[in-house]
């Protein structure tokens, strides 16, 4: 690249290596010519000139030489162009960085040009571009179909590389909006210098063996890739698979067996191949001896034998003189490509197109004519903008395919599927394993032959090119911080939700009444849950029913010994009331075990309540009667007259007539009743009663409560009366217990999950029950049972101790 400080006249353009593969483009391009110099159907008395020039794919050499042939300057003078007609067209240039710079130097001649290998998508654009036609598909295509092929592989995590040129710019740009919305993303992109540098194409390497991408798709032409690919090689990385653009694909230079091993297996879009008559001979017919002093023929035969024809160029390039009999063969396929032209092919059909333009134009009928007033081109003096003109229209058949511009210049879309696959002599070979016709509706645009290709690697199963394993069924994806969306961990589903698909992007909650299985792949029916006859409701009616028996046992011992001194002194009817009561609490503790139903719930409360209310109201009189027994020892103040049995029971029965109107109150007000508790534990249907009112049900806890606690007052006074049998202090003592079970059941029944709420209600009606037998009941039991000697009036008076 010459600076461009502008300091000094730049010399003569120096290009780097000779390029056999344009060598033959330019050679197809003069062949078309002189077919149509030599047909008497087209273009009859008219022949076609022509020059060529080498922009070397520089835009800047290829500036030079659009700008050379239009002033007309003695760079490219050549005699065999003398007395020639301005120039009407250009064929060309190759790569599209070119071609922008060669097209906007033409746009103000109207010039119009034809492009055979610029496929950047960018020069679709008419306002920029108005004269710039193409027989090459736009990239536009091309991206589409590198897109589809990705994603029919499952290709998610690609790396792309590409050149530093408007090609590469515009054909990753367009790849990253086809890939937008599918879940193919892109690793990483990389761009290979201008000034090609290996410490640059180094780290490339790098990027690419540090990147689980296998794939990779390169947009660049042999041009950058060859000095690449060398680099590539002498790494010796094996393990990418790579997609070649269109640039690349078919180019012979890569074909040799030593490239096999890295890149074999390549797949990637090409041009669709034509056909041109004689091609082959024509080639074979360029040689140094029919062209003894055209430099560019002794730097093909340089390039393909490594020798030079003639001792005055050996001696500039220092190459060995070559023996003579040099013949081309079927191995120098960076020139004897001839089977099947692609761009070549473009080459001859752009020639084509301007000679057919060329024919209409002059054979126009005069009045039929297509510019102002009907007139037609004058033949003598043909001017660019006419000719462009008759080339917007042209339409014209060639090897059997049609051949016409769109408003944009453009051409039908369709690129064969090429695969590189080991040849027979370990060379590669460009198979066709399918196609892409754009002009075909959504969807069946790219047909694949799945068998048969060749992957990188020499492999026969499709390489695997992903950033993470897809999550299964019960996970969802989330991706990492930072990360494209392919790469994501796979966490499970939070209870509640589901996901039966692989690779969710997200968990479904489950409908109401539903939760998660296990596993998290479907919603399952929440278990009902309340307290039943399972083990624990088992043991909790067990314990009441032998509770229940315990108390109808004292109740006969009782009944036995009625009139034994111990019974008969401790009032004997309230004791037996109590007792009464007593096996109605443990029994009331089965109503709570079971399915909650509107009457179990109304029912449950109530009747502990009120059966709690008489049991403790009875204990409060007996602690009232043992009171009063004792004040009536005391001359002058007996209470005991105002005590008799009468009293006892209107004292009993209204204490539990408060409760009974509270419970009353309470059903009539707002009865308890069943309802699916499905808050408190998410993944269950909790079967509970709702106390209906919180204050009722608090209320009526109080209640009993509050007998309690005034019972353990008045028994706390009368505990030291004298006496060795003092119910008193046992009923201090059974209070205590009582008021500790009912004070310790307050933050465990508030703070208990599920069905355990009404076990924790239950267990507190046996152990307070369970309180009040023992304290009450026991020793006495034990007195009459065991010391039966114990059991007279002066023991129990304690004067037979004094
Ligand atoms: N399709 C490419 C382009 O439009 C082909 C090409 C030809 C190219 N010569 C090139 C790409 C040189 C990069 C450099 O540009």
């Amino acid at each position: 690249m010459p600076d461009s400080n502008c300091t000094y006249k730049p010399g003569p353009v120096k290009c780097n290596g000779f390029d056999p593969r344009a060598f033959r483009w330019a050679l197809i391009m003069k062949l078309a010519v002189e077919e149509i110099n030599n047909s008497s159907m087209l273009l009859p008395n008219h022949t076609l000139g022509y020059k060529i020039f080498d922009s070397c794919a520089y835009p800047l050499t290829g500036q030079r030489a659009a700008l050379a042939v239009m002033n007309g300057l003695n760079e490219a003078d050549r005699p065999m162009c003398s007395n020639a007609s301005p120039m009407l067209a250009i064929i060309g240039e190759s790569g599209s960085a070119q071609s922008i710079v060669v097209s906007r130097i033409l746009q103000p001649f109207r010039i119009p040009m034809i492009s055979y290998f610029s496929s950047c998508a960018c020069l679709s654009n008419r306002q920029e571009f108005p004269t710039f036609f193409r027989v090459i598909p736009s990239d536009a295509y091309q991206v589409k179909a590198i897109a589809k092929l990705l994603l029919h592989f499952n290709w998610t995590w690609i790396g792309v590389v590409r050149g530093d040129h408007e090609y590469g710019r515009s054909a990753l740009q367009g790849l990253l909006a086809e890939l937008e919305g599918t879940n193919v993303c892109v690793a990483y992109q990389e761009m290979i210098p201008l000034l090609y540098d290996t410490q640059r194409a180094l780290e490339i390497m790098r990027v690419m063996n540090g990147s689980s991408a296998r794939v990779v798709v390169v947009f660049s032409a042999e041009g950058e890739l060859t000095p690449f690919l060398r680099d590539y090689m002498e790494q010796n990385m094996t393990a990418i698979q790579w997609i070649a653009s269109e640039a690349w694909v078919t180019a012979s230079v890569f074909t040799g067996s030593k490239f096999y091993p890295y890149l074999g297996g390549t797949i990637g879009f090409a041009i669709r191949q034509g056909h041109i008559p004689g091609l082959r001979d024509y080639l074979t017919m360029v040689n140094p001896q029919t062209y003894p002093d055209n430099p560019l023929v002794h730097e093909l035969w340089g390039t393909l034998y490594g020798c030079s024809p003639i001792s005055f160029f050996s001696t500039s390039s220092h190459l060995p003189m070559c023996e003579g009999h040099e013949v081309l063969r079927n191995e120098h396929s960076a020139y004897m490509n001839t089977s099947s032209p692609r761009i070549g092919y473009n080459v001859y059909k752009g020639v084509y197109a301007i000679a057919n333009s060329l024919h209409n134009l002059i054979s126009c009928q005069a009045g039929h004519g297509p510019f102002v007033n009907s007139t037609c081109a004058e033949s003598t003096k043909i001017y660019p903008w006419q000719l462009q003109h008759y080339l917007q229209e042209v339409s014209f058949t060639i090897s059997g395919e049609t051949v016409n511009f769109d408003s944009n210049g453009e051409t039908i879309p369709s690129y064969d599927l090429i695969n590189w696959q080991k040849g027979t002599a370990g060379n590669i070979e460009l198979v066709k394993v399918g196609m892409y016709d754009g002009a075909l509706e959504a969807g069946s645009e790219l047909v694949i032959s799945n068998f048969g290709i060749t992957w990188a690697g020499d492999k026969s199963e499709v390489p695997v090119s992903i950033c993470s394993v897809g999550c299964t069924p019960g996970f969802r994806k989330a991706v990492r911080q930072g990360e494209p969306v392919c790469c994501f961990d796979c966490v499970p589903c939070d209870s509640g939700k589901i996901s039966n698909q692989t690779d969710s992007i997200d968990c479904m909650d489950c409908p109401e009444d539903y939760w998660s299985n296990d596993n998290g792949t479907a919603c399952v029916p929440k278990i009902v849950e309340f307290l039943s006859h399972d083990a624990m409701g088992l043991t909790l009616t067990v314990i009441s029913v032998v509770g229940a028996c315990i108390t109808l046992a004292v109740f006969a011992v009782f009944l036995y010994y009625r009139n034994t001194p111990i019974v008969r002194m401790n009032n004997s009817e309230l004791s037996f009331l109590i007792l009464l009561s007593l096996t109605l609490c443990f029994l009331c503790a089965l109503i709570f075990i079971g399915e909650p139903t509107s009457w179990s719930c109304m029912l449950r409360h109530t009747a502990f309540s009120i059966t709690f209310s008489l049991c403790i109201s009875c204990i409060l009189g007996k602690t009232l009667v043992v009171l009063a027994a004792f004040t009536a020892t005391q001359p002058g103040n007996n209470l005991m007259k105002w005590l008799g049995p009468t009293q006892q029971r209107i004292i009993i029965f209204s204490c539990t007539l408060v409760q009974m109107i509270i419970c009353a109150t309470w059903l009539i007000a707002s009865p308890p009743f069943p309802y699916r508790n499905t808050q408190s534990q998410r993944s269950k249907v909790i079967l509970d009663c709702s106390v209906g009112s919180d204050l009722a049900f608090w209320c009526v806890l109080g209640y009993i409560g509050l007998l309690a606690c005034l019972c353990f007052l008045l028994a706390f006074l009368a505990r030291k009366l004298p006496g060795n049998f003092n119910e008193a202090k046992y009923i201090t003592f059974s209070m205590l217990i009582f008021c500790a079970v009912w004070l310790a059941f307050v933050p465990a029944y508030v703070s208990s999950p599920g069905k355990f709420t009404t076990a924790v209600e239950i267990f507190a009606i046996l152990a307070s029950s369970f309180g009040l037998l023992m304290c009450l009941f026991a020793p006495k039991c034990y007195i009459i049972l065991l010391t039966p000697e114990k059991n007279t009036k002066q023991h129990l008076m304690g004067k037979a101790t004094k």
